[in-house]
């Protein structure tokens, strides 16, 4: 940790570099840059390495998988199917206490338990309150090179990080350890089912790091990895076990303008109304759900959203501008209320991991100005250090958990995620485009500071997942 500069310090710098509201500038539209590239990258690395297929069907939606190309069609008129609202009157077989304190108890939640529970949590532990401890004996879960799946942004070591101290550290909560990851345990609990993860980039970095974790314990020919052809779906099979891992693009989970996994709209970001079955069709029948939403709303501006039937791609829209708050709660109440409508709660889970945070600034953590997580190989020891992470939408996430009826398994990764300065791709990526020589004299300018190495820090995201699964009061 760098101390903060004194003030004479930085208003010296101040008069020979540009000003703070420069690099502020500079380093949004690189954060905006490595957004837009981040998923056309990662399109491109699969068409060269996995065989592209339709998915092979599993079940009832193949038109919404394989021709729902169109982006822009018409809103489906919401879902009518049959309701299974589970009426709060109905003694919850099992449900029992759940994620720790996304805010008060639910009267149903200490009598029951939640399906594929094996145990408890030591009494009073919150597994996402914790430290960062150096352990080289068990760290990393894997090896980079042992893990074919992962996207070249995210393969750090090939592209020339000098060090891995990034992959030496295990989460320590302060009240209990966790339980090692076992993926035959893992496996073993999702024969016959599908666990699917739906989000964002950082969503597909869990993803991919939970295929890592799963894929050792299998030969090599009973498992196989498959996109459908625009690339919304990718699924992970474990053939002996008759159980997919699956990714789905839905970075805002409702329906977007930024729903093509291979071109995304940036500038000009859009979300419909009541459109949560756009996506949703993609989610039905899967038995554990792994959710996660929130770079993509935040665009320092109001969300739009898109009202009535119209289309994004109409002349005139019928348009309501939303604070980021108002938006994204409209989001979490769209996906709860499906949630609700389609998931068994005797025989399903359902996940929500938190904002992922960004390094974008160094002056955050108290380094020079003009810095971002490049060149950092050390994690932030100023306890419960945060960023520049929206705090109004962690409390927007809070309330609106707090009132479903449907527990949802709230992965409170920020927080721990927000000591982890050195874990991010920085430099070590494939690069969308060659770089220039005024990029390549100032790496500053071209580090991702978004995404994760792996293996690395999102492993521990599925271990938590893992002992949110298997161990959740
Ligand atoms: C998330 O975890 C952090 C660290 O333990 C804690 O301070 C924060 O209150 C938690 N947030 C929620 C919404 O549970
Ligand atoms: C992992 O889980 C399997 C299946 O439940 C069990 O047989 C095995 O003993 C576990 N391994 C470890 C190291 O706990
Ligand atoms: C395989 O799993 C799917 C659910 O993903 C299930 O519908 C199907 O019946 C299973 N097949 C066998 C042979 O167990
Ligand atoms: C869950 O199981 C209980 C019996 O164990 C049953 O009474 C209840 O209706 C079931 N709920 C749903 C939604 O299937
Ligand atoms: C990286 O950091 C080290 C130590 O913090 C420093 O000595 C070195 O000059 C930095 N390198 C660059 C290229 O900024």
């Amino acid at each position: 940790m760098k101390p903060p500069l004194p003030p004479s310090t930085s208003s010296v710098l101040r008069k020979t570099r540009p000003s703070p509201y420069f690099y502020t500038f500079l380093t949004f539209t690189v954060f905006v840059l490595i957004l837009y590239c981040e998923d056309l990258l990662s399109i491109f690395y699969r068409n060269e390495l996995v065989p592209i297929k339709p998915i092979p069907e599993t079940g009832k939606e193949k038109e919404t998988k394989l021709t729902s190309k169109l982006p822009f069609v018409l809103r489906e008129p919401e879902e009518t199917g049959k309701k299974e609202e589970t009426e709060s009157t109905s003694k919850l077989p099992f449900v029992t206490g759940e994620p720790e304190e996304t805010g008060k108890k639910k009267e149903t939640k200490s009598t029951s338990k939640l399906p594929f529970t094996i145990g408890e949590t030591e009494e009073g532990c919150d597994i996402f309150s914790g430290r960062w401890v150096r352990d080289e004996l068990t760290r990393p879960l894997y090896e980079e090179s042992e893990c074919p799946y992962i996207q070249p942004q995210l393969t750090c070591q090939e592209h020339g990080r000098p060090d891995k101290e990034y992959q030496k550290w295990r989460w320590q909560p302060h009240g209990c350890d966790l339980p090692r990851f076992n993926a035959t345990l893992m496996l073993e609990s999702l024969r016959g089912k599908r666990m699917m993860f739906v989000g964002d980039s950082l969503n597909r970095g869990q993803y991919v790091s939970m295929v890592c974790l799963l894929h050792r314990i299998l030969p090599p020919n009973a498992k196989s990895l498959e996109s459908s052809i625009d690339q919304s779906l990718t699924v992970f099979r474990a053939k002996d076990y008759n159980a997919t891992i699956e990714f789905n693009w839905a970075p805002f989970l409702l329906e977007s303008n930024s729903d093509n996994a291979i071109v995304h709209r940036v500038d000009d970001r859009m979300v419909k109304k009541g459109s949560i079955n756009k996506h949703g069709k993609n989610w039905k029948g899967v038995d554990v759900l792994v959710f996660n939403t929130y770079l993509w709303w935040m665009t320092g501006r109001k969300m739009k959203f898109l009202k009535g039937k119209g289309s994004f791609k109409d002349e005139k829209k019928d348009i309501e501008e939303l604070t980021t708050e108002d938006a994204y709660r409209v989001a979490m109440k769209s996906m709860l209320k499906w949630v609700r409508k389609n998931m068994d709660r005797n025989k399903t889970r359902v996940f929500f991991t938190s904002m992922s945070p960004l390094h974008i600034k160094s002056q955050e953590w108290g380094g020079e100005p003009g810095g971002n997580c490049y060149n950092e190989t050390t994690l932030i020891e100023v306890p419960n250090y945060w960023g520049s992470e929206n705090k109004n939408i962690m409390q927007v996430i809070a309330e609106e958990f707090d009132k479903s009826k449907f527990p949802i398994t709230f992965l409170n990764i920020t927080q721990l995620s927000s000591y982890r300065k050195d874990a991010h791709t920085s430099i070590y990526k494939k690069q969308w485009s060659p770089l220039t020589p005024e990029q390549l004299a100032n790496p500053v300018s071209y580090a991702d500071c978004v995404h994760w190495c792996l293996p690395g820090l999102q492993d521990t995201w599925n271990e938590l997942l893992f002992t949110k699964l298997f161990y959740p009061s």
